[in-house]
């Protein structure tokens, strides 16, 4: 299976992007400190997908946030990553299929997705480079 090298130098904090993997949409968010925090505030046992913030990132890396772009209720993909899309009521996607709302740690907040945004394998090769697969 094919592997996708992202570069992430350029992606300002409070920025999220899109690129592809597996010709599927994948994010890559870099978390502001004041996201990072609203994530990390959240009582993660009322979480329909109960995980925190650091088990969805890289340790010492949770400013980068890594997704697929696939709405986990029936596959649309949540706005929320490139320039001025929605983000929703919890800060960080919004699927305007149904509507399932996405926090700043891409946990399912409201609506009817089932589970968080997936998390894909991947590795930093570089503080500026991630290989994604
Ligand atoms: Fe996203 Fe239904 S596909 S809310």
């Amino acid at each position: 299976l094919s592997t996708t090298e992202v570069d992430i130098s350029a992606i300002e904090a409070g920025q999220a992007i899109k690129a592809s993997f597996r010709k599927q949409p994948l994010f890559v968010r870099h978390l502001t400190q004041a996201e990072i925090d609203e994530a990390n505030a959240v009582q993660v046992s009322s979480l329909r997908d109960p995980q925190t913030l650091a088990e969805r990132t890289k340790e010492g890396k949770a400013q980068w946030l890594v997704t697929l772009g696939v709405c986990t209720h029936l596959g649309c993909v949540p706005l929320g990553a490139g320039e001025g899309e929605a983000k929703g009521d919890f800060g960080g996607y919004f699927c305007p299929c149904h509507g399932s709302h996405y926090d700043t740690a891409a946990r399912i907040r409201k609506g009817p997705a089932p589970s968080n945004l997936a998390v894909p394998d991947y590795q930093f090769t570089s503080d500026t480079v991630i290989v994604v697969g």
